[in-house]
């Protein structure tokens, strides 16, 4: 039924430093560490689905710059289809990221070269676009081009995910046209106006906007697991009981995850489960892309079909 995903994001060149203190005001200090990696919240579900083996095209922007290469060069790396990345003048997309050893994180984004994703490019792609594309959206690149991009989507018939991240404003008529909408437990606090604090008030509130929208949503709960809501059947799936060492791309692989599910015909309750899957072999190892799963991989802990 779907034979290709698309992904419309953001690609980030991510450095993480790792210190013992944020510097004080007026002050700099040492970091122990530096690493870059490859990021985006496009990119990195783009690359989940990559590497479960799945055609995958990444639509997006990137800077003239060397993280540009860099990004470039690690998603083909990872399978992924870059025919439709465009180079633009400035700077990739970055993140600085500053880590604690308990845990505490503080980081910063430069939007650079996401912010340049135009109607234009959607336009470049849409001969791609047919009832037998997924389409994933996030919300790092404007989103006027992604509201356009998911117009012209619902026209040509594809499958329409958008991953509310980072919370912004969606008009209700845009939400209407997707097939599926899928956010974190603080995301989807602030698309319901409520706290969700319990899994209780997620079935709640997951079915009150699943019917108010007509489409299918999901709520991933963190270490809590997931709640889904189709058809107006709601089901609580848990995490799976893994040793965590970082929970970084965790929601990403989930997604991408997804994609490879509903390629492969499982129902929505079913993907969902195959998603958690994915989700507990990225939280077991550190960074992102790198920590996503291949299908073997995923198959080592998902007793389900496939
Ligand atoms: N500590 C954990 N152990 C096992 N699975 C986890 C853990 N943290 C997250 N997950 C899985 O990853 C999914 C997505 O994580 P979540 O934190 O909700 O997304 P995000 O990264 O967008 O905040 C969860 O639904 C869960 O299945
Ligand atoms: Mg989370």
């Amino acid at each position: 039924m779907y034979d290709k995903i698309v992904v419309i994001g953001s690609l980030n060149y991510d450095v993480c430093l790792k210190l013992e203190r944020l510097p004080e005001e007026g002050e700099t200090n040492f970091a122990d560490s530096v690493e870059y990696c490859s990021g985006g919240k496009g990119a990195n579900q783009a690359v989940q689905a990559a590497k479960l083996g799945l055609p995958v095209y990444m639509a997006g922007c990137i800077g003239e710059d060397a993280s540009g290469d860099f990004l470039k060069k690690t998603v083909e790396g990872y399978g992924v289809r870059t025919d439709y990345l465009k180079r633009v003048p400035g700077n990739s997309g970055m993140s600085v990221a500053q880590s604690l050893y308990d845990g505490g994180i503080r980081a910063s984004v430069v939007r650079g070269a996401n912010d340049k994703v135009t109607r234009e490019d959607v336009d470049a792609l849409a001969d791609m676009i047919d009832p037998h594309t997924i389409v994933v959206f996030q919300l790092e690149i404007p989103l006027d081009t992604i509201f356009y991009a998911i117009g012209l989507c619902r026209e040509r018939g594809a499958y329409i995910i958008l991953n509310g991240a980072p919370a912004a404003e969606v008009p209700e008529e845009t939400l209407k046209k997707l097939d599926l909408f899928i956010v974190n437990e603080v995301e989807a606090s602030f698309y319901g106006g409520t706290q969700i604090d319990s899994v209780e008030k997620a079935e709640e509130e997951i079915l009150k906007m699943s019917q108010r929208l007509g489409i299918s949503c999901i709520f991933t709960l963190g270490k809590a697991g997931s709640v889904v809501c189709s058809g107006g059947k709601t089901e609580m799936i848990p995490s799976k009981k893994v040793q965590a060492v970082e929970s970084t791309g965790a929601g990403d692989s989930f997604i991408g995850g997804l994609c490879y599910a509903i390629v492969k015909e499982m129902d929505l309750f079913e993907a969902c489960r195959f998603a958690t899957c994915c989700s507990a072999k990225t939280v077991c190892k550190t960074g992102g892309q790198p920590a996503m799963p291949t299908l073997s991989e995923v198959m080592e802990i998902y007793g389900g079909q496939h």
